[in-house]
Formats: C-alpha cells, sequence, structure tokens
C-alpha cells in the first residue's frame, strides 16, 4: 500500500519507439466557456506525457481591406469564418508523425501573422475551439469529445472582461457583436453540437472533479495508468493502491 518502486518496462505503449498515432481530444463550447483554461488544467496534470495544443483560432480566415472596412458586420462565429480544409491537413500531418507550421491569428489585425508555430507531433493533441464539433470531417479524428457547459451569463460578464481588458476592445462594441453574432451562433451552431460530446462539463475549470476523470482516462488509454514517466524506457510506479 502506497510502495514506491521503479520498473523498467517494455516498451508497450510503443510511444517511444517510432511513431504511435496521438490520442486526440477535441474541446468545444461557447466562447469564454473555459475551454482554453480546461485545457491547460488537463495538460498540467498530464505529468510529462507530450501533448500539444492547436487552437481553432489559428485557422480563421484572414480579412480582406474591404472586410476590415465593414469588420462591426463580420461573423467570426459562423462556421464559414475557419479555414478547416487547412485544420484537416495539418491535424492529417500531426496524426502521421510530421511536424507542422500552424498560422498564427492576431485578434487586433484579424490577420494571419508571418510567424507560424512549428508543432511537432506528440503523444496527445488537444483541439480546443468554439466550433470544432461542427464538421464531421473534423469530429472523426477525435479520439474524446469534451464539451465545456457554462452559462450565458457567466460567459458574456468573461468576455467583456477579456476583450475589454486583454484585447483593448470597446464594451459598446464587444456587447453590440453578442447580440448581433455570439449569441446567434451559439444557439444556431455551437450548442446543437452538444449531443456529439462524449463528456460535457458544467461549471467549466471550476469542476475539478470532471478534470480529475478526464485525466485519469486519457492516461488509461496512454497505457500511463498510475504511472509517471520519467525516462524513455523507466516508470516511477507513483502508488500502488490495495482496495
Ligand atoms: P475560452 O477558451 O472558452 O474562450 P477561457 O478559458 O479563455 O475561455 O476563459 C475566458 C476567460 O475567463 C479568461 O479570462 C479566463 O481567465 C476566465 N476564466 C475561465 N475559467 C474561469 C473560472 N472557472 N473562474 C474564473 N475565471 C475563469
Ligand atoms: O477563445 P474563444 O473561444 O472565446 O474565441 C472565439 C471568439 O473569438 C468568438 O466568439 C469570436 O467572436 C471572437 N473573435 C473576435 N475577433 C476575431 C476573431 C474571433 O472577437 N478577430
Ligand atoms: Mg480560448
Amino acid at each position: 500500500k502506497g510502495s514506491m518502486s521503479v520498473e523498467e518496462l517494455p516498451t508497450t505503449s510503443g510511444l517511444e519507439n517510432g511513431h504511435q498515432a496521438p490520442f486526440v481530444i477535441g474541446v468545444a463550447g461557447g466562447a469564454s466557456s473555459g475551454k482554453s483554461t480546461v485545457c491547460k488544467m488537463i495538460i498540467d496534470q498530464l505529468c510529462d506525457q507530450r501533448v500539444v495544443v492547436v487552437t481553432q483560432e489559428s485557422f480563421y480566415y484572414g480579412l480582406s481591406d474591404e472586410e476590415m472596412v465593414h469588420v462591426h458586420d463580420y461573423n467570426f462565429d459562423h462556421p464559414d469564418a475557419f479555414d478547416t480544409d487547412l485544420l484537416l491537413s495539418c491535424m492529417e500531418k500531426l496524426k502521421h508523425g510530421k511536424a507542422v507550421d500552424i498560422p498564427s491569428y492576431d485578434f487586433k489585425t484579424h490577420k494571419s501573422v508571418s510567424c507560424a508555430r512549428k508543432v511537432n507531433p506528440s503523444d496527445v493533441i488537444i483541439l480546443e475551439g468554439i466550433l470544432l464539433f461542427h464538421d464531421s470531417r473534423v469530429r472523426d479524428l477525435m479520439n474524446m469529445k469534451i464539451f465545456v457547459d457554462t452559462d450565458a451569463d457567466v460567459r458574456l460578464t468573461r468576455r467583456i472582461r477579456r476583450d475589454t481588458i486583454e484585447k483593448g476592445r470597446d464594451i459598446i462594441a464587444v456587447l453590440d457583436q453578442y447580440s448581433k453574432f455570439v449569441k446567434t451562433a451559439f444557439e444556431d451552431f455551437i450548442l446543437p453540437t452538444k449531443k456529439y460530446a462524449d463528456i460535457i462539463i458544467p461549471r467549466g475549470a471550476d469542476n475539478s472533479v470532471a478534470i480529475d476523470l478526464i485525466v485519469q482516462h486519457i492516461r488509461t488509454k496512454l497505457g500511463q495508468n498510475d504511472l509517471c514517466k520519467i525516462h524513455p524506457n523507466l516508470y516511477v510506479i507513483q502508488t500502488t493502491y490495495q482496495i
């Protein structure tokens, strides 16, 4: 009970020898529901597995000069705002063990910026974004689908705070965008995808029980149950529980 030992295990997981298909987790939910925060909590708990987060935001189409003139009429919450074909091709490469350049998106200029982020193949890929469950081809990439379910008033309050403080936006513009596009898109496109989720997390990052269970499941799927990797062929068995 509670004993600690170090064992040399055969490379049963196959993760360190050559390529094994990564475990892909999709995290969807309304804007400001807590998706990024939940992803961070999952990563923090996954010991030192190689985990990478790919956000749907990186695949926003840049706005043309004409669209920039009417930016307040642009719907950033519609599925057509994203280059889903590019997301799919990046994910295909990652799934086959190839490094990819993921575009970086600038929320101020509404354009992709030149410095793409190089992402290496990983054991776990977390795909995060408001509309990730909308396209069946993207859903089919996922081994586990999580929907972060947070009340609308909480999402709006957080959005106002984040967009005014972090994005430097005017509060009236934030409220206009919310009533014109964000609320409708949530009801028309995001909420209907909740049915595809394997796990629905009420209260987002406040729900530590749900996050613990998710991390436990991922570890089991990776053959890492109760194990914390410290060296390619060495594992510390953290705790042996006796029931
Ligand atoms: P999303 O990625 O779904 O848009 P975020 O995780 O970025 O949401 O959260 C939106 C904002 O709300 C951020 O400023 C974040 O720090 C804050 N936030 C997220 N979860 C919580 C929480 N449980 N309690 C308080 N603030 C939170
Ligand atoms: O991180 P989060 O899921 O909240 O990001 C999605 C939100 O970002 C969408 O609701 C969209 O309205 C907003 N967005 C924006 N300006 C952009 C791109 C996205 O306000 N240029
Ligand atoms: Mg986010």
